[in-house]
Formats: structure tokens, C-alpha cells, sequence
């Protein structure tokens, strides 16, 4: 049986690189596997986190997940900590994981940045908590942007390591699935930088709460080049702000990377932008206009919420009682 796994963390608006690099795949691949989607709470307060604003937040990323089309009726949105396993598996895969794995993990540096020594322990062993959502439901594929890539290498590493230490053949090697041609969005304002929710900057990202003149606002003050679009994409190089915004226009119109060049070959970006903007809005504002409409039921998200929680709860609780008669814990 093929499962789907895949998460959000709850730390603020969705940003595009959110939808078309994780969402918008979620809501093709609904059709052909059995899917878990999770609001990643316990991996949000991994930086600290204004109580109010994270409750909001997680109804708000549940909320988009509905908007974008993830069929909750079919499939399971829930958030995190509804569902003791990912916590408890966390604690199993804390001891599997060796310290040299997680040194090697590049988010963590970026996120902890020059002072490592007051990063939080969650922080460090966020990979495990994170692989531990996968596994707990023995999920065989993960959709998600190319900055996972790394957490999910180690992903296998762990279940690898768990099978060979119990002498088990108990967890699958979950596949990554980096799907589209947005697999990495980046900042509007540097074409360098990864679009991200903690850029200081608001105009770095568009977010799926902005409405249509916010979109075209930002998407007119993006950081361009002077010179007119190529006519291929070897002269994208060193552009990449040209190769983002093409990137973004050939993902949300569906059209594969070089016929977006070629429709816009010898244009300057003035044009190319308002094009992008009415693309960008005719696709997020039905969007939006959902979300906002969600928003004001916050009783109906909850109840989603509640709903996922228990059939979560449910597919996890066998495969946790098993893990536990693995390791060896006496069930009295
Ligand atoms: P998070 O919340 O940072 O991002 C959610 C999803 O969006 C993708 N993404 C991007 N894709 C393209 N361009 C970008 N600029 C961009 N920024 C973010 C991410 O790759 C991700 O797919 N650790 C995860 C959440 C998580 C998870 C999991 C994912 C926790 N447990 C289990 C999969 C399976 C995270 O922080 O994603």
C-alpha cells in the first residue's frame, strides 16, 4: 500500500514557495494514494512561539490546506500534537539517531545561525521529531519542497537503523517526491535567498492571505535585472531573479519551464510582471477568498482538525503498540 505523509509547520502565513512547492502537489496526489496531512505544531514551538498566534496560525494553515482542494473528507488534515505517538516515536528515534547525523543538518545551522548554544535541544533534534511523523503511520511517500531533502535522507537513515538494531523489517524507506518546477521558491527581494516565512521582509514573499493588490503590488516591486528575458534557459544563468519569476510563472500556469521562456523570450520585465501578476492573482484569489471564508468558521476547522486527529490517532495507535513491543517495552 502506497501513503502519503506530509507537513506544514504552524509559525505564520503559508508563503507561495508553501503551496507550489508542497500543497498544490498534495491536491494532484490525493487522487492515487492514501494521504496524512499535519499542521507540524510540536515542530513549530521549536522556536518559540506567541501561545495565541500559534493556535491561530494552525487553524490558519489547516484552513489553506481546505482552501487549495485537500479533500478532508477522503483524506486526513490534522494538527501534531493531537497524536501522542509523534512525540513518543520522537523519543525512540532521539536514541537511534546518532549525534554525527544530526551535526550534519544544514537547516539546523541555518536556523540556529551564529548562537548554537542557545538553540533550543527541539531545534537540534527537529529531523527526528520529523521522521517520526512519517514513520509512525509506515508512510512510503513524502511530497515536500527541495529544502527537506536532508530530513528525509535521514529519515531512511533512522528506519534503516531502527530495522537493523531490532533485527526487524518493520519500517519501509519513505521516498521523497520533489515534484513541479517550483521545488524551490525563492525571495522576491534576492533572487538567491529561499522564499521563507522568518525574511524580515514582507514583500520577500507573497502569502496566501494577500489579496489581489498586494499580490501585483509585490510582484511589480520584485527584484529584477536590466536586461530584456532570454530565449533559453542557458540565459537564465546568473539571472536568478529572471529564473525565479519564470519559475513561479511556469508553475502556476502549468506549462513546462522552456515554453514559458519561449512565450516570453525578448520581453522586458514590466510586461512579463503584469502577466505573472494577473497570472498569480487568477490563481491564489479563489483561494484566498476561501481561506477567508474558512476563517470565519473557525468552528468548522476545528472540527476537520478533531475529525483527522481521531482517525490519525487510530492508523498510529497499532504501529506505536507494535514499536513498543520491539524495543521491548513491558506492556503491563
Ligand atoms: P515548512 O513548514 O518549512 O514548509 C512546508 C512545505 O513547504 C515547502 N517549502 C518550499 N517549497 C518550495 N520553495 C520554498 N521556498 C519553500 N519553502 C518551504 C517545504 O519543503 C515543505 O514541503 N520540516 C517541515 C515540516 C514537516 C514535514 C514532516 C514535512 C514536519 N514533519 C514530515 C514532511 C513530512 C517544514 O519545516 O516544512
Amino acid at each position: 500500500m502506497s501513503r502519503i505523509f506530509s507537513g506544514i509547520q504552524s509559525t505564520g502565513n503559508l508563503h507561495l514557495g508553501n503551496y507550489l512547492g508542497a500543497v498544490r502537489n498534495w491536491v494532484q496526489l490525493q487522487h492515487d494514494y492514501e494521504c496524512l496531512f499535519c499542521v507540524v505544531d510540536l515542530h513549530a514551538i521549536t522556536q518559540w512561539q506567541n501561545p495565541a498566534d500559534l493556535k491561530a496560525s494552525t487553524r490558519e494553515v489547516a484552513a489553506a490546506m481546505i482552501a487549495s482542494g485537500v479533500d478532508a473528507k477522503k483524506h486526513i488534515i490534522f494538527n501534531q500534537s493531537q497524536v501522542s505517538g509523534h512525540a513518543e516515536l520522537a523519543w525512540v528515534f532521539n536514541c537511534v539517531a546518532r549525534l554525527g547525523w544530526l551535526n550534519r543538518m544544514t537547516q539546523f545551522k541555518d536556523k540556529a545561525g551564529k548562537n548554537r548554544e542557545n538553540a533550543s535541544v527541539g531545534l537540534y533534534a527537529y529531523p527526528n521529531l520529523m521522521a517520526a511523523d512519517i514513520l509512525l503511520y509506515k508512510a512510503t511517500h513524502v511530497p515536500v519542497g527541495e529544502d527537506q531533502k536532508q530530513h528525509l535522507e535521514l529519515t531512511r537513515d533512522i528506519a534503516a537503523k531502527f530495522n537493523n538494531d531490532y533485527g526487524v523489517d518493520f519500517f519501509p524507506l519513505p521516498e521523497p517526491m520533489i515534484l513541479g518546477t517550483a521545488t524551490r521558491v525563492m525571495s522576491l527581494k534576492d533572487g538567491t535567498k529561499k522564499m521563507s516565512k522568518s525574511d524580515p521582509s514582507e514583500l520577500s514573499r507573497i502569502t496566501m492571505t494577500d489579496d489581489a493588490d498586494t499580490i501585483a503590488k509585490k510582484i511589480r516591486k520584485a527584484k529584477s535585472d536590466p536586461d530584456l528575458l532570454p530565449d533559453s534557459e542557458k540565459g537564465l544563468e546568473d539571472r536568478p531573479e529572471a529564473a525565479n519569476l519564470l519559475g513561479i510563472y511556469a508553475a502556476l500556469s502549468d506549462t513546462p519551464l522552456d515554453d514559458t521562456i519561449a512565450k516570453f523570450a525578448g520581453e522586458g520585465f514590466g510586461t512579463f510582471k503584469q502577466h505573472l501578476a494577473d497570472l498569480a492573482v487568477a490563481k491564489l484569489g479563489p483561494i484566498q477568498g476561501e481561506m477567508t471564508r474558512l476563517m470565519d468558521d473557525p468552528a468548522y476547522v476545528d472540527g476537520v482538525l478533531k475529525d483527522g486527529a481521531e482517525r490519525a490517532r487510530a492508523l498510529s495507535e497499532p504501529i506505536m503498540a507494535e514499536i513498543k513491543d520491539i524495543v521491548g517495552f513491558l506492556n503491563v
